[in-house]
């Protein structure tokens, strides 16, 4: 059951909330309410009574296109039980913050960031979700990876370098063709996948396309677009006889349709390698269950057998498949490796990324979810 209001302590927080999210007190009323608001809020005693009380698909119709979902906790909560109330909202709602009164301040948690919001009075929790088209629409990825765009070339000689160039490299190289000369690099980011893909066939053409304008800087010929409608080939241009995909399908809103996109870009008998991140990984799973804030992608993901399987359906031809980046703990040790250690434990870390990639390639792909990332390599259909 959801409390007709909330308590004065946990008023203030869900105060603060909506003033940080710049949501106006007027375009929000509380869940059932006659009276249909762009914005909805709804109290409960626990993160477990509030999944008891909410129903995603009803909640979609009561929120505007654009709607948000308040949902405001009178017990602040450990982060396991408002992780199950994500994953029980999922996917027609997405958790971007958390506000946690704490007597003398409210403080404000989003992916990667904790902020004291000011002081005084607040109690309680206030657990703010945005309907999924909202968090994945073209424009939240393009201001995402816009802003993100400076760090994407990663810092030579920093901790992590040799890891960021490694992985660039083995999905650049996994499904090398004898010859190429017209290479697309399908959501390329800064292109470091291309240009290592292009760097084996000198005289090739590198061509890249992401949403993000801020990405596409590299002196070769780039554009901007969405895979589901991807800006090469133009009309009159020839398709592309290496096609390359690194950790983007998870970003796809509609994953049909973005490969759609995908296979309309291959040339008959063209070469497709696709990879991302793996969904069921024992580390992202771990993370799905204790993690109240991840990156949309983290629940957005496609497994690889899925990915497979769609593409087969479309014709394509599975040559090779198989997982890199081992999970938990090793990621974690990483973190510690380029935060705190300064890097004494870079080459080793490699190493054993190099050596779990090695053997699951020789194994055919056995061994999945002992990695964060999946690889495969297809052939085009009509040749
Ligand atoms: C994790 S990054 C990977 C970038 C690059 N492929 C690499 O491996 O370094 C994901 C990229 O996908 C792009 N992206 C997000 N949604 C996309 C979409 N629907 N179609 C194509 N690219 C997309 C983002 O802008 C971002 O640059």
């Amino acid at each position: 059951m959801s409390h007709p209001s909330p308590s004065p302590s946990l008023q203030a927080t869900f105060e603060a909330a909506l003033q940080d999210s710049q949501i106006d007190a007027g375009t929000v009323g509380q869940m059932d309410s006659e009276s249909q608001p762009e914005h909805v809020w709804a109290a409960f005693d626990s993160a477990q009574a509030a999944q008891a009380g909410l129903n995603p698909e009803a909640l979609l119709s009561q929120t505007g296109d654009r709607g948000a979902l308040f949902v405001l906790l009178e017990n602040r909560e450990t982060d396991p039980s408002l992780a199950s109330l994500r994953n029980h909202l999922w996917p027609h709602f997405h958790a971007v913050a958390i506000y946690d009164g704490k007597g003398d301040r409210v403080k404000r948690r989003t992916v990667g960031s904790s902020e004291d919001l000011q002081k005084g009075s607040g109690g309680g929790q206030v657990y703010l979700l945005r309907r999924l088209q909202e968090v994945m629409s073209p424009e939240t990825t393009t201001a995402k990876f816009d802003q993100n765009a400076k760090g994407w070339d990663g810092v030579p000689g920093s901790p992590g370098y040799p890891h960021f160039r490694w992985m660039r490299r083995y999905v650049g190289l996994y499904g090398k063709p004898d010859r190429a000369s017209r290479i697309l690099d399908f959501g390329s980011g800064a292109g470091w996948v291309g240009i290592e893909a292009a760097k084996c066939f000198p005289g090739s053409s590198l061509f890249l396309f992401d949403p993000s304008p801020e990405m596409v800087v590299q002196p070769c010929e780039g554009r901007v677009g969405f895979g589901d409608e991807p800006p090469f080939p133009r009309a009159g241009e020839e398709p592309y006889d290496w096609v390359i995909s690194s950790g983007v399908i998870s970003f796809a809103p509609d994953s049909e349709a973005w490969l759609d996109g995908l296979c309309r870009t291959l040339a008959p008998g063209g070469t497709l390698v696709i990879g991302d991140i793996q969904l069921e990984s024992k580390g992202f799973r771990k993370r799905r269950k204790s993690h109240p804030l991840l990156p949309v992608r983290e629940l957005n993901a496609k497994s690889a057998s899925w990915v497979r399987k769609a593409l087969e359906a479309r014709g394509f031809q599975f040559l090779r498949g198989s997982a890199y980046q081992l999970t938990y703990p090793v990621p974690q040790v990483m973190h510690v490796n380029e935060t705190k250690l300064g890097g004494v434990l870079s080459r080793p870390l490699l190493w054993l990324n190099q050596l779990g990639a090695g053997l699951s390639s020789w194994s055919g792909g056995k061994g999945q979810g002992c990695f964060d990332s999946w690889v495969m390599h297809l052939r085009a259909p009509g040749e």
